[in-house]
């Protein structure tokens, strides 16, 4: 299994390309089924999810074409593709491949508004806490399906004539949830009106998508969606958003070792409160035309408080790289995790590089110290096992990352973007 090799101690300098985003693209991709056109997604990142719903996809009957060529482009970064699903061939997910990602139960919301019926497993994904799927249950029932839990799989059926648009209150945010019901109620009889829906860019990017596809959607970005449904959709072309979360990750980096980067292609209005908190811990966060720049020279980091929060909180999935950064900061900081249960394993491996954290409950409580020592830690999930490389990336001597497939998973070329701004980082395969 490859490992990351770092030694710590060098200054970020100079300009980190940020790549489309995984969270935005996976739903975008799951739309490809709702029609028989093709939908052509312009900068869709090269990671190992992506890869992986391709494979998911194509199970049900997708095509895919890479700028042309139905292979995959191993040199590019973000790449435009092609989707297909002239013809919906199977309209089961099974337990192997979705039990890989959770992301692919999200074809249920497709596969059961255009063919009727579908036939998901439950999902497995990150090991961040329970996630249930009680959620996408009630809603699609809401819009008047049937479900059914058989071994280990929803099996759910539209009533004859379709699925049919009502008004759902989503009892808790959910990102997910939200994506599903916009997919599935552009095709139902009607109009439905999703109350507390998730108000995450990447969900205005679906709703974007899907309108381009024909659909009649409004109010993507607040809590109220409401959706208008028609009889089908066509194909369409469009672009995933930059990576916020990518974009907060390379600039909590920077803040952490010092130094002066400009993040290509990012946008500061996707992530809000998180550059807010950034620039409270005394980095400076320049908007400028080709995306942020990120700056700390020589100041050291104040403790900041934060709390996770739906957007335009501060994401859950930057918490571990915060709290990779307090690590270091002058003085005593709590971090609160309200969104996932179990979302503190990155916590004893940063001990191993010598951080102070102790935990009561749901709050991380870190003194921050004057210096982390490299040391070799173990990738526990995504967002978990990048804060470990940024800690390395600023701690003294040699840290080494094993079970890196975590991080392949979410972001694309880390060494190389790294290292081309003066960081030690290398990948050691085998
Ligand atoms: C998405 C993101 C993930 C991010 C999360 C929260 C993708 C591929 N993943 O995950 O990176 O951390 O949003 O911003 O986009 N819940 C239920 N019942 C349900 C569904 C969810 O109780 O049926 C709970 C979850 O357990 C969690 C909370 O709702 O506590 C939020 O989860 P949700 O927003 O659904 O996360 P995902 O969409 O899975």
């Amino acid at each position: 299994m490859d490992r990351i090799r770092i030694v710590g101690g060098n200054e970020l300098n100079g300009r980190i390309p940020i790549s489309g985003a995984k969270n935005a693209a996976l739903p975008l991709m799951i739309a490809s089924l709702l029609t028989d056109d093709t939908l052509t997604l312009e900068n869709v990142p090269h990671l190992a999810d992506v890869e992986q719903l391709i494979r998911i996809l194509g199970n049900h009957g997708v095509d895919y074409s890479v700028n042309g060529r139905r292979e995959r482009q191993s040199e590019g970064y973000s790449r435009t593709i092609h989707f297909t699903a002239r013809h919906i061939v199977d309209t089961t997910a099974p337990y192997e491949l979705v039990s890989k990602m959770r992301a692919s139960f999200w074809v249920i919301g497709p596969l059961l508004a255009r063919m009727g019926v579908a036939r998901v497993s439950l999902p497995g994904g990150c090991a961040i806490g329970t996630r249930p799927v009680d959620l996408f249950i009630d809603g699609l029932q809401a819009l008047s399906a049937e479900i059914d839990i058989d071994s280990g799989y929803v099996v759910a059926k539209a009533p004859k004539g379709g699925l049919v648009g009502n008004r759902y209150v989503f009892p808790k945010v959910s990102v997910g949830a939200t994506h599903v019901l916009l997919m599935a109620a552009s095709l139902a009889r009607g109009e439905t009106v999703l109350v507390n829906a998730a108000r995450e860019p990447e969900v205005v990017n679906l709703a974007d998508c899907l309108n381009a596809m024909g659909a009649k959607i409004s109010g993507a970005g607040t809590s109220t969606i409401t959706i208008e449904g028609v009889d089908a959709l066509s194909g369409a072309r469009h672009a995933v958003i930059p990576d916020r979360i990518e974009t907060g990750t390379y600039a909590m980096a920077v803040a952490m070792t010092g130094g002066d980067v400009i993040l290509e292609n990012a946008r500061p209005d996707l992530l809000q409160n998180a550059l807010r908190v950034l620039e409270q811990t005394g980095a400076e966060i320049i908007p400028v035309n080709s995306g942020i720049r990120v700056r700390r020279n020589g100041a050291g980091i104040s403790p900041v408080d934060v709390s996770t929060e739906p957007f335009p909180g501060f994401p859950t999935d930057l918490q571990a790289q915060f709290m990779g950064l307090m690590t270091m900061a002058n003085g005593r900081s709590t971090i609160t995790e309200t969104i996932f249960e179990n979302r503190f394993m990155h916590v004893q491996e940063l001990a191993r590089l010598g951080a102070r954290i102790t935990l009561s409950g749901q709050t991380a409580h870190v003194e921050g110290v004057p210096v982390l020592k490299g040391a070799p830690v173990m990738a526990t999930d995504l967002r978990a096992s990048v804060s470990l490389v940024i800690a390395g990336l600023a701690a003294e001597g040699e840290t080494t990352v094993s079970r890196v497939y975590h991080l392949d998973r979410g972001f694309e070329r880390l060494e190389e973007k790294l290292s081309g701004c003066g960081a030690t980082i290398e990948r050691i395969s085998g």
